[in-house]
Formats: structure tokens, C-alpha cells, sequence
């Protein structure tokens, strides 16, 4: 094959029942199923959903990033959501990005019920920060990162791209009786990469597609289950595998792939959250017990939504004085809730607890 590997012509959905509908795959959905149900329950359990939002999706937004080697640290997204800086980063710029274009995502299917072609490239728009849209200039291939060799090459023409795109759309919004949600998901995500409708950002695009879809389907309220950590740890196989499927029409072991990272992530949201919400009742407590007179839900709430809070956030959310959203800062920084961190002129105070929390 070397540096001709042939166009594969990418087929409609959905593929042959047969191919996607295997005993072990059905086992594998059980288990993924089971595990994403129990995170569904334990999220509603988190009175401020917000809280929860936020610590997640930053997280997400950096670990996809990550897999397309745009690296940035904690430290450094929280300070760019935080202070309006121009030293950030461009790293830290599509990462800022890549949490808005979620949000929106998220916004856009609320809203509807349902996504269209357009929606998606808003989505991209949004990641990418440029207007190139879907492609219309053939040369777009896929290399191993490695050894430079095309593994894949997508489709060239603006208009079966479009053609694959329709057909995926509706797909993606059909609700389907008889396959599950989480097959499908599986299938959903190997199409549009394999589509590659973007000259870039398709990774993470599709990606994003994929919290929505199972919040369309109602697997989950709101997003909070991401796979990429998975798809970290396990990224050879992520190509080899869509690879492997390109060559050879076979879905078996790609979605089987995909359910182990649904079943793994599920899991290891579960145990993130309860961590988040022992640090929430050890602040809360600690609070009552210390500044009794300061004590208010809302405040510790405030710490966990902005993990990086400054005065302004106090003002606006808790309808207090500057003067007294300053006391209650160096307060809680008093009693270790919270370190200090200067930026410039600006300080920021640092809810030491959760970011350990989402560290780990
Ligand atoms: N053989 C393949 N077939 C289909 N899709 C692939 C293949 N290999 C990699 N991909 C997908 O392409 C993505 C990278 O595409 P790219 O447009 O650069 O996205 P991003 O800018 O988000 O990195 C990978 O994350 C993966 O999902
Ligand atoms: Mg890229």
C-alpha cells in the first residue's frame, strides 16, 4: 500500500445488523448500560448541577485537546477562564474554546431536540476559531503520527461529503427501537471521523457529538460523561482500530472498544463525583464550625462552580459589597479553604480541596 493507500468508499448507515449485533457486544452494552445508569443517579444527586459542569467539562476539554497533542495544565485554564489575560497560550486558547463549543453544543440540543448539519459546524466553527467550514478542497488524508504513512484517506468530494453528512445527520437524530443507544454511538462516532468532514478539528468535534448523542437519547441529563481519559490511555488502539474498520468493514471490535470506554468512564465519573461532593460537605462543614456568622450555602457552592474565585464572582453571584466579598475571601483563606494567588493586580483564591480533587 505504502503512500497510496486506497480510497475506501465509506457506506451509508446504518451497517448490516449482523456486524454490530454480536452476543459479545450485547454483553458489552449490559455492562456499559449498567454502569452509565448508576452515574445518570448519583449526578441528580448534586443539588448545584453547575458545580458539577464546570469541574468536568474543563477537564474534558483538556483531555481531548490532549489526544490531538494540545497540551495545557490546570493551572494555567483555570487562570485563562479566570483573568482576562493575553498571555495565555494558543494551547490554552482552543482549550478555552473547545469548553465553549460543548456548551453551545449542549445549549443548540436543549433548545432543539435534535442537530442539524449546521449545528455541527458551529460546533467546529466555535472549536477551530476560523470560518473554513466544511471541506471543498481535495488533499485532506489521514498519516500515522509515527511513520507518516496514509492510513486512511476520507472522502475528497464537497459533495458526498455533504451526501454522508445528511445521511449521518439523520441517523444521529433517529430514535432507534431496536439497536441500543450505546451501539449506535459506537457506529455514529467511526462515521463521522471516517467522513472527516473538517480540514481539522474533526477529532474533537466528534467527540463532542458524542456527549450529545447520549444526552439526546437520555442516557444522561447533562455532560458529564466524556471518554477521552480512556481514549488516552488507550490511543494506539483508538486508531488502529478506526483503521481497522476503514479497511475492513467490520464493527465488532470498535464497538466493543467503545463500550469498555463508556463502562470505564462511567465508573470512574461515579467515583470523581463523590469525591467532589466529601470535599463540598468537609467545606461546608468546616465553614459552620469556623465562621459560623459567614456561613452561607450559596458561598461554598460559589467556591466549588469557580474553583478560582475573585471578588467580582462574590459580588455578582451572592449580591454582597465589594468590601464584604473581600472579608469573606481572606476569611476562608484563613481557615485553609482557600490559598491566594496574585496575578498581575488581580488575586485569585484557589479552593486548594478540589483542585486536588480533579487532579487526581
Ligand atoms: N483511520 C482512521 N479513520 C477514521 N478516523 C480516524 C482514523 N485515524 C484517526 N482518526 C480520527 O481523526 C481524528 C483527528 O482528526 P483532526 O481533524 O486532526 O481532529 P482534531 O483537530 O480534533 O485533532 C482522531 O482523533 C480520530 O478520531
Ligand atoms: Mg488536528
Amino acid at each position: 500500500m505504502g503512500q497510496f493507500a486506497p480510497q475506501h468508499t465509506l457506506k451509508k448507515l446504518p451497517p448490516r445488523r449482523e456486524k454490530v449485533e454480536t452476543i459479545e457486544i450485547l454483553r458489552g452494552v449490559n455492562k456499559a448500560s449498567t454502569a452509565l445508569a448508576e452515574l445518570k443517579g448519583i449526578a441528580k444527586t448534586i443539588p448545584n448541577q453547575a458545580m458539577l459542569i464546570n469541574a468536568i467539562i474543563l477537564q474534558e476539554a483538556k483531555d481531548s485537546s490532549e489526544i490531538e497533542n494540545i497540551i495545557t495544565t490546570q493551572d494555567e485554564l483555570y487562570k485563562a477562564l479566570t483573568v482576562v489575560s493575553s498571555k495565555v497560550s494558543s494551547e490554552t486558547k482552543e482549550v478555552v474554546n473547545y469548553r465553549k463549543a460543548i456548551l453551545t453544543g449542549f445549549d443548540t440540543l436543549k433548545k432543539q431536540q435534535f442537530l442539524r448539519v449546521n449545528d455541527i459546524v458551529a460546533i467546529q466553527q466555535e472549536l477551530v476559531d476560523n470560518n473554513a467550514g466544511i471541506r471543498s478542497t481535495p488533499g485532506t488524508v489521514l498519516k500515522n503520527e509515527t511513520t507518516g504513512e496514509i492510513v486512511y484517506t476520507p472522502p475528497q468530494d464537497k459533495a458526498e461529503i455533504n451526501d454522508l453528512l445528511s445521511n449521518f445527520i439523520q441517523f444521529f437524530n433517529e430514535r432507534d427501537e431496536e439497536l441500543s443507544p450505546l451501539i449506535n454511538l459506537a457506529i455514529l462516532h467511526y462515521q463521522f471521523e471516517s467522513i472527516h468532514p473538517f480540514y481539522d478539528g474533526n477529532g474533537r468535534t466528534g467527540r463532542i457529538l458524542n456527549i450529545l448523542y447520549l444526552i439526546l437519547n437520555e442516557l444522561i441529563d447533562v455532560p458529564i460523561l466524556y471518554l477521552s481519559s480512556y481514549i488516552i490511555q488507550n490511543k494506539q488502539e483508538y486508531y488502529r482500530l478506526l483503521s481497522h474498520t476503514n479497511k475492513t468493514g467490520e464493527f465488532e471490535e470498535w464497538i466493543l472498544y467503545m463500550l469498555k470506554a463508556v463502562e470505564n468512564t462511567s465508573k470512574s465519573t461515579i467515583e470523581k463525583i463523590s469525591k467532589i461532593k466529601n470535599q463540598v460537605d468537609l467545606t461546608i462543614e468546616k465553614v459552620q464550625n469556623q465562621l459560623p456568622k459567614m456561613y452561607r450555602k450559596e458561598l461554598v457552592e460559589l467556591l466549588f462552580e469557580q474553583p478560582y474565585s475573585k471578588i467580582e464572582h462574590l459580588v455578582t453571584k451572592l449580591n454582597v459589597e465589594r468590601k464584604a466579598a473581600s472579608r469573606y475571601l481572606k476569611s476562608l483563606e484563613e481557615i485553609g479553604v482557600l490559598k491566594a494567588h496574585k496575578i498581575g493586580r488581580e488575586t485569585l483564591y484557589i479552593n486548594v480541596g478540589l483542585i486536588e480533587v480533579l487532579k487526581q
